[in-house]
């Protein structure tokens, strides 16, 4: 599994307003869209594209295209629903399917509640947006699910990591093509399964307590 921690001072900056907790709900949706777009810029660093002639005003030339099939982004309802537009924004043509998880609070086992995708995955890039690898298990979940649907390639994208949650992934992941791309890799968990020093809950932070 291929590791990317973005190193950048535009996402740090972004990152420290998000983890305050006087951060008000517009502004914290607006940040999460905005690092989304810097992350993507990362984690599509690999998509796959096909050479396509073209004609300038001035000569003809060589250009790409996105391959088919098409990327396709899954964002895991209710988090993950507030990267959707910042990787959109990057890659316009890519389809979108969705996952619908929860993590069971008592337990820490994911749920799956809701599922929207194509029956097969055959040949496609998959990204996975996420903000939060806590203990791992419902990304873990996820990449699962989409390799048994036939995907060849899964690149999650998250906010926040821990070390717990990497190793989660790394097990799963196997020797399959996965890549993880990250804004910050936090200290660990708290005695809850929260992240440490974390943002708290993203969910409630986007979308109010459900
Ligand atoms: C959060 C988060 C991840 C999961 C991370 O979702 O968005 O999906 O928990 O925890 P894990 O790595 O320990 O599995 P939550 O269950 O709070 O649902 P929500 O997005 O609807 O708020």
């Amino acid at each position: 599994m291929r590791i990317i921690v973005a190193d950048h001072p535009l996402v740090s900056h972004k990152l420290t307003v998000l983890r305050q907790e006087q951060t008000p709900q517009p502004t914290f949706r607006l940040l999460i869209e905005e690092l989304m777009t810097l992350l993507a810029y990362e984690a599509t660093r690999d998509v796959r594209v096909d050479p396509m002639e073209i004609q300038t005003p001035v000569a003809q030339t060589t250009g790409v295209r996105l391959s088919e099939p098409l990327p396709l982004i899954v964002p895991i309802l209710r988090a993950g629903l507030g990267m959707l537009e910042g990787m959109v924004k990057l890659v316009p043509t890519a389809e979108v399917g969705f996952l619908g998880m929860a993590r069971d609070e008592e337990t820490l086992e994911p749920v799956t509640y809701a599922e929207r995708l194509p029956d097969s995955l055959e040949g496609r890039q998959c990204f996975v947006l996420d903000p939060m690898l806590a203990t791992g298990g419902s990304l873990a979940a996820a990449i699962e699910f989409l390799f048994d649907r036939g995907a060849d390639d899964v690149t999650a994208i998250c906010v926040l990591g821990t070390p717990e949650g990497v190793e989660k992934i790394k097990e799963v992941a196997g020797d399959r093509n996965v890549t993880l791309v990250l804004a910050s890799l936090d200290e660990g968990l708290d005695e809850n399964a929260f992240i440490v020093p974390g943002l708290g809950d993203a969910g409630d932070r986007l979308y109010g307590t459900a």
